[in-house]
C-alpha cells in the first residue's frame, strides 16, 4: 500500500488523497447573501449532517488555492450569519457546476449559473426553487484550521426551516429516486445515484450463528 504522512506532504497531494478516498460525497449548494443585496451560490461537497435534534448541518469551505483568500461564502456568513443549503439534484447538476465559477465578489451567482432564487420564509439569502430540497439555517459555528491556501473552515448551522419538493416526499420521508441527488467524487467525477439498493438493518437476534 501506498502510505505517506500528511503533515509532510503539500495540500494539492493531500487534497486528491481527501477527495478521492471519501467519496462520494453529497453536495450543498449554499446560497449567503452578498453585501449589496445581491445572490451568491457555490456548491461545497464537504457536507453531513450533525444532529437532528436541535437539527444541524455542516460543510466546510477551503482557502481558495488561486489566491488564498477566503471563498465568498465563507465571508457572507460571517457578516449575515445565515445561509441555505439546496441540495443538488442530477436536473440542475450542470447549473450548479457553473455555480462554483469564480465570479467577481457581489455578480449574482443565481444569474450566472441559470437557476432561479425564491425567498426564503426566515432568513434572507434566496433559496434555488430549482433544487427538490432547501435547509434555512441560521449559522451556530465556524471553526476555522488555518488560513493558508487549503485549510478547511468547518461552519455548522442550525435549520430553522425545512422545504422539501410535493413531489419528492411521501408518508413523512423523502424517496430518494424522486429527487435523484447526485454526488461528488475524486477529480472532475460526479455520480448519479439512479440505483439506490435497499437493506434492512438487522436485530442482533436476528442474526444466524
Ligand atoms: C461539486 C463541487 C463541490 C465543491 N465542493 C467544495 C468544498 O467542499 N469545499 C470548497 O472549498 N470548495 C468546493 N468547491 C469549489 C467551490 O464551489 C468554488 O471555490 C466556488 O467558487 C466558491 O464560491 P464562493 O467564492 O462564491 O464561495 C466545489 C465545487 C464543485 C463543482
Amino acid at each position: 500500500m501506498l502510505s505517506f504522512d500528511p503533515s509532510k506532504d503539500d495540500f494539492t497531494k493531500n487534497y486528491k488523497f481527501l477527495i478521492g478516498g471519501i467519496l462520494p460525497r453529497p453536495i450543498a449548494v449554499v446560497s449567503t447573501r452578498n453585501s449589496d443585496g445581491s445572490n451568491n451560490l457555490a456548491p461545497f461537497s464537504f457536507f453531513t449532517g450533525v444532529s437532528a435534534e436541535p437539527m444541524i448541518v455542516a460543510f466546510c469551505p477551503l482557502i481558495r488555492s488561486s489566491d488564498g483568500q477566503k471563498k465568498d461564502t465563507v465571508l457572507n456568513i460571517e457578516r449575515e450569519k445565515e445561509f441555505v443549503i439546496n441540495i443538488c439534484s442530477f436536473d440542475i447538476c450542470e447549473q450548479v457546476n457553473l455555480a462554483s465559477t469564480e465570479f467577481d465578489r457581489n455578480e449574482d451567482e443565481f444569474i450566472q449559473a441559470g437557476l432561479t432564487p425564491i425567498p426564503s420564509e426566515i432568513i434572507s439569502a434566496s433559496r434555488v426553487k430549482e433544487s427538490p430540497v432547501h435547509y434555512e439555517c441560521k449559522l451556530r459555528d465556524i471553526l476555522s484550521y488555518g488560513e493558508h491556501k487549503g485549510a478547511g473552515t468547518l461552519i455548522t448551522g442550525e435549520v430553522v426551516k425545512v422545504h422539501i419538493d410535493e413531489k419528492a416526499h411521501q408518508d413523512g420521508r423523502i424517496i430518494t429516486r424522486k429527487i435523484s441527488p447526485v454526488g461528488r467524487g475524486a477529480g472532475n467525477d460526479w455520480f448519479k445515484t439512479d440505483q439506490p439498493f435497499e437493506m434492512k438493518r438487522l436485530m442482533k437476534s436476528q442474526i444466524q450463528k
